[in-house]
């Protein structure tokens, strides 16, 4: 038979969240981090209207988005690069600068699709450790090792939904050397862009690329509208890899609509801070430990694992799915995204009473 390259072999693939509840209780997922409402009604009319086209390719420069995202952040249209969900370059950015002989390094509680992609390249993956779940440079940069080429960070993390503050980003950047790539994604970043300075400019050195994504703040997930800001050097080597046309049109349009519509997003980012921070209030009211959060998820500290499964099995029989982290190092934690009232309501009564009944 044949057989696949080692690498890809000896690899899991990408555990997405699991979603399986009991036959005929109907699923509540708050466990993806999706936007607690649709999308501005605008981007779904400008989709709709789109797909009439769908007879032709759409277009492979994304050109009308990149003008819109470009005026938007004030930011260069010609170093902008679109992806199919930012999944899509964070998996093209592995391929390009990862290896056997490039590794990967990123905070041990990090997105865990770094480490996937960073397999998919057959490159190592170190992790350096972080303090209280927040990313701590002088320990990334203390593991750097003379073969590392690529760091990863998010900001704010997923599943730690903790920030780093743009001086550190800085220092980060300053210890490390030329030759390694620093990739900041930003996928919450909108939840938190009131808090911190844009990090744009940062991509200014030559090594550093910024990601950003349509998946949490404007509510776009399911058409994978991911979107970075790249020095010219590495977009040319990204560009060589990277699937041609690989935004449809009906995802390009929606993209642009939402972009245009911003009091909407505003809008999403105002009722998701509301509820997380009721949801927290709640959470510690019944006894809950949380973390910090600057996005649209919590994470909860429930001290152990068993309780994590306990926990999730007793929300899971009533068809609500949240997110335990054991693939991001934190087997003791259960992410709980910011979805809608009625779905959060309901979770945190049966953790309220879970918590009531307990051994943990
Ligand atoms: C930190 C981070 N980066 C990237 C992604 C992927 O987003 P997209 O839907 O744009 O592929 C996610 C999704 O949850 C994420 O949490």
């Amino acid at each position: 038979m044949t057989q696949p390259r080692s690498h890809i072999a000896s690899m899991a693939a990408y555990a997405l969240a699991r979603t399986e509840v009991p036959d005929g209780k109907p699923l509540v997922s708050l466990s993806q981090n999706e936007s607690l409402r649709g999308p501005s009604p605008k981007a779904v009319d400008a989709a709709s209207k789109a797909a009439s086209a769908a007879a032709l390719y759409p277009d492979p420069d994304w050109s009308g988005l990149r003008q819109a995202l470009a005026a938007h952040h004030r930011i260069d249209a010609g170093a902008i690069l679109c992806g199919n969900g930012s999944l899509d370059l964070i998996g093209c950015l592995a391929r390009v600068y990862a290896s056997p002989a490039r590794a990967v390094l990123a905070p041990a509680h990090a997105y865990p699709f770094f480490k996937t992609a960073s397999q998919m390249a057959d490159a190592r993956f170190d992790t350096a450790p972080e303090r209280d779940a927040r990313v701590d440079v002088n320990a990334l940069l203390s593991a750097v090792r003379p073969d590392t080429g690529l760091v990863f960070v998010a900001n704010p993390g997923n599943p730690t939904g903790t920030r780093i503050p743009k001086a550190d980003l800085i220092a980060l950047r300053e210890g490390l050397r030329g030759d390694i790539l620093l990739v900041i994604d930003e996928a919450y970043g909108e939840f938190a862009d009131h808090l911190h300075e844009r990090c744009f400019d940062m991509v200014a050195d030559g090594n550093t690329v910024i990601l950003r994504t349509f998946s949490k703040a404007y509510g776009l997930a399911g058409f994978r509208v991911g979107w970075g800001y790249f020095p010219a050097a590495i977009a040319a080597e990204l560009r060589k890899v990277m699937n041609p046309n690989n935004l449809s049109g009906a995802a390009q349009a929606a993209a642009i609509a939402a972009i245009a519509d911003q009091a909407y997003m505003a809008e999403t980012c105002r009722l998701t801070a509301k509820h997380r921070d009721r949801a927290v209030d709640l959470l510690q009211g019944a006894g809950f430990k949380t973390l910090p959060s600057f996005t649209n998820f919590i994470l909860i500290d429930l001290h152990t694992s068993k309780a994590v499964q306990s926990v999730d099995a007793a929300l899971r029989a009533e068809g609500i799915v949240l997110r335990p982290q054991g693939g991001a190092g934190l087997p003791q934690m259960l992410r709980m995204t910011v979805g809608p009232e009625k779905a959060m309501r309901a979770a945190i009564d049966i953790l309220t009473a879970w918590k009531k009944e307990a051994q943990f």
